[in-house]
């Protein structure tokens, strides 16, 4: 078991839950639910749980770099978000743009490379231009692939990608016989990136929400109770093991059964 770059903290923690650290898993998605409910339970506005959610990414952030996870996508805003009264999301808009201010330069000196997945496009001028300008600053790092899931639905993201498979076929680009599953991925937002292998969603709700829909085929859910403030380093590591204890067939049969 290969213990290296980790902080004595996260270390007692792997000891003692075991985790096997060849077998992180090397992209990891995260549905990060409960900040309204963690809120409203200490009497709080909604928006302070956003703030708490913040801080709990932070550290998650850290210690996926840390242990060698090669990608960690966020649900940081949905397609759907914008249902939310127009205060909650300019909250979380501010939110973001603090987010970035506040952590580029920590992310850049650790070798983080920010990507988005979603349609800038929609997103207020200022946000769009600090989301745009941390994937430029850190587009040569080589170590975590943070993923903002920023406006961002599975659904939009088919359509979008269909829509451009259509037009490069109608400009003799591409021969639709030719159109296989690993061909079509090269339209998804998530391009590039291999599929998750776990996806967790805090909280203890038990839906995708129109999360990675394509991407999620074989991802393990792990379901935590916990609400997303609540959720640290040693939540992530005993998501981790958790995980580790899957089996995964991917539509296969057990290696014993084999022989049966
Ligand atoms: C779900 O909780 C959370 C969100 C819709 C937003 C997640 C955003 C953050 C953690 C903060 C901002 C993000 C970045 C990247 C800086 P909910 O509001 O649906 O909670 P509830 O189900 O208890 O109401």
């Amino acid at each position: 078991m290969k213990l290296v770059n980790i902080w004595q903290k996260n270390m007692n923690i792997i000891k003692s839950a075991n985790i096997d650290m060849d077998k992180i898993p090397q992209h990891i998605a995260i549905i990060m639910d409960g900040n309204g409910r963690w809120a409203r339970e200490r009497g709080m506005p909604r928006t302070m749980g956003h703030r708490a959610g913040v801080e709990a990414l932070r550290g998650v952030v850290k210690c996926c770099s840390e242990i060698g996870v090669k990608y960690l996508t966020v649900y940081a805003f949905s397609t759907e978000n914008w249902k939310r009264p127009q205060s909650e999301i300019g909250i979380l808009m501010s939110l973001l743009k603090e987010y970035i201010k506040k952590e580029l330069d920590e992310l850049h000196a650790k070798n983080v490379q920010i990507r988005v997945f979603g349609n800038l496009s929609q997103l207020p001028e200022d946000v769009q231009k600090a989301v745009i300008a941390a994937c430029e600053k850190t587009k040569n790092n080589t170590g975590l692939n943070f993923c903002l899931a920023l406006n961002y639905g599975g659904r939009a993201e088919l359509i979008q990608a269909v829509k451009k498979v259509i037009q490069d076929v109608q400009n003799g680009l591409v021969q639709p016989e030719n159109i296989n599953e690993r061909f079509f991925e090269n339209y998804l937002y998530t391009s590039g990136c291999p599929d998750p292998e776990m996806i967790i969603r805090t909280s203890g709700e038990m839906r995708l929400s129109n999360f990675l829909l394509w991407q999620a085929a074989y991802s393990e859910i792990i379901i935590v109770k916990e609400y997303w403030p609540d959720f640290n380093e040693k939540s992530l590591l005993e998501a981790i093991w958790a995980f580790q204890q899957r089996e995964r067939r991917f539509g296969g049969i057990k290696k014993v059964e084999e022989e049966i």
